[in-house]
């Protein structure tokens, strides 16, 4: 029998400005991938030129039986001068916001999703005590100007990522080799960063040591920075939309243990969420962000077992991860659950199908046992820019062509749709 969601859950996929729109020229990743030592496998360029071509991509989504889209809108692109706004590109989130309502599709807005104007990087970045109060004035502007279109925003995607990047950089120390952040890292280029840091601290004209962007180590008061930023936003956007719902979101792993782990296990959800909490506790609903499950024995985290099926990012195919990450968080955190990101990086869309029924499955269960969960939005809508691996990854419900940018749905893209169309799995 077909297991039926809630009349009014969100069936979608995410995107996020920087990887899909293209020529995002005045953000700081710009700059990084096209240093000439850069550890970017590629530059971004005019990745699958979104920005030009959201009309078809938000129509495409309608046809496909989605009735929600979450997207970035780029903060070096509305401000990229400090204090300067873009007219014209409000203008351009208003155009991609009206698409959504006319093709009836939920708009989930995210404000922040790692890239970030590259004059924000030369004032301190993500380590600057006045970050939070520059990231809310962008924020007023925008929702001023937007919010009516706004029902859901996210103040700022995966907040906690820095823990994960820590975690990836011990770990190339100690070349255990095992991957540690939900996000696209280059490895291989690990032994250049020295360089690298030093051309970027000319690029940006600070010390190398001072080159403070979103996906970089951070320190303890660089990681209060980013959440009080989120606080400050969250009160900027009340004051300006009040009907917007506002959340954040953060990368979670399913963290479980085997005998002898509990307590590395116990530390690490200590470390990646419940610090956190009290950040949160006050927000409309939280973003949740998982792609696999991490496995503590007593020496640490375990390595991906051998013989366990793995993705194109090193993951282990895990869907089963989704259903415990939403039970875990809602034992911390008393408000709905919007899945924002989940999914599989792979060329086998065969496992993306099988990905997708198993994680709903869990989502179902979740919810037949009472958790509030909003809506899923699948990663990605398309295949598109993974950060410092490029576009190698994919982990798109729609393939893209890039010489000519041509769309074609995969079947796990009209799997999806159906899906939602019937409401049921
Ligand atoms: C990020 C996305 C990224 C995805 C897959 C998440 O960490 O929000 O930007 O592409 O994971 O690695």
């Amino acid at each position: 029998m077909a297991l039926q969601f809630p009349e009014s859950f969100l069936w979608g996929a995410s995107t996020a400005a920087h990887q899909v729109e293209g020529n995002n020229t005045n953000s700081d990743f710009w700059l990084m991938e096209n240093l000439e030592g850069s550890v970017f496998t590629e530059p971004s360029g005019s990745a699958v030129d979104h920005y030009n071509r959201f009309r078809d991509d938000i129509a495409e989504m309608a046809k496909m039986g989605l009735n929600s889209y979450r997207f970035s809108i780029e903060w070096a692109r509305i401000e990229p001068e400090e204090g300067q706004y873009e007219a014209s590109e409000i203008e351009h989130y208003r155009e991609v916001l009206l698409a959504c309502k006319e093709n009836n599709i939920t708009p989930i807005v995210t404000l922040h999703h790692f890239s970030s104007p590259q004059w924000l990087i030369r004032l301190g970045g993500w380590e600057s005590a006045d970050t939070p109060a520059r990231f809310a004035r962008y924020c007023t502007h925008v929702m001023g100007e937007l919010g009516e279109l706004m029902p859901y925003v996210c103040t700022i995607n995966e907040a906690n990522i820095s823990i994960g990047i820590k975690k990836i950089m011990k770990r190339y120390e100690l070349k255990s080799g095992s991957p540690g952040a939900q996000v696209g890292m280059n490895m291989e280029k690990m032994a250049q960063m020295q360089t690298y840091f030093a051309e970027l601290s000319k690029a940006f004209g600070v010390p190398p040591t001072e080159v403070h962007s979103f996906l970089a180590p951070r320190s303890e008061q660089g990681l209060a920075v980013i959440f009080q930023a989120h606080v400050e936003a969250r009160a900027a956007i009340r004051q300006v939309s009040p009907q917007t719902k506002v959340g954040v979101t953060l990368s979670l792993y399913d963290i479980q243990s085997v005998p002898g782990g509990e307590e590395n296990a116990r530390h690490a959800w200590q470390e990646e969420f419940v610090q956190f909490v009290p950040y949160l506790q006050d927000d409309d609903f939280f973003g949740l962000q998982n792609y696999t499950r991490a496995v503590y024995g007593p020496d640490g985290l375990l390595p991906v077992s051998e013989d366990a099926e793995t993705t194109q990012m090193g993951n282990e195919f895990y869907p089963e991860a989704l259903g415990a990450v939403v039970r875990y968080v809602s034992t911390h955190l008393k408000m709905p659950i919007m899945i924002t990101e989940n999914g599989i990086a792979t060329d086998d869309d065969t496992r993306r199908i099988a990905f997708i029924d198993q994680a709903l499955k869990g989502v179902h269960d979740c919810i037949a046992d009472g958790f509030q969960v909003l809506g899923y939005m699948h990663w990605s809508l398309m295949d598109n820019f993974e950060w410092q691996l490029g576009f190698s990854k994919r982990f798109g419900l729609i393939e893209v062509d890039r010489t000519t940018q041509e769309r074609t749905i995969k079947p796990s893209g009209i799997h999806l749709g159906n899906i939602a169309r019937e409401n049921a799995i």
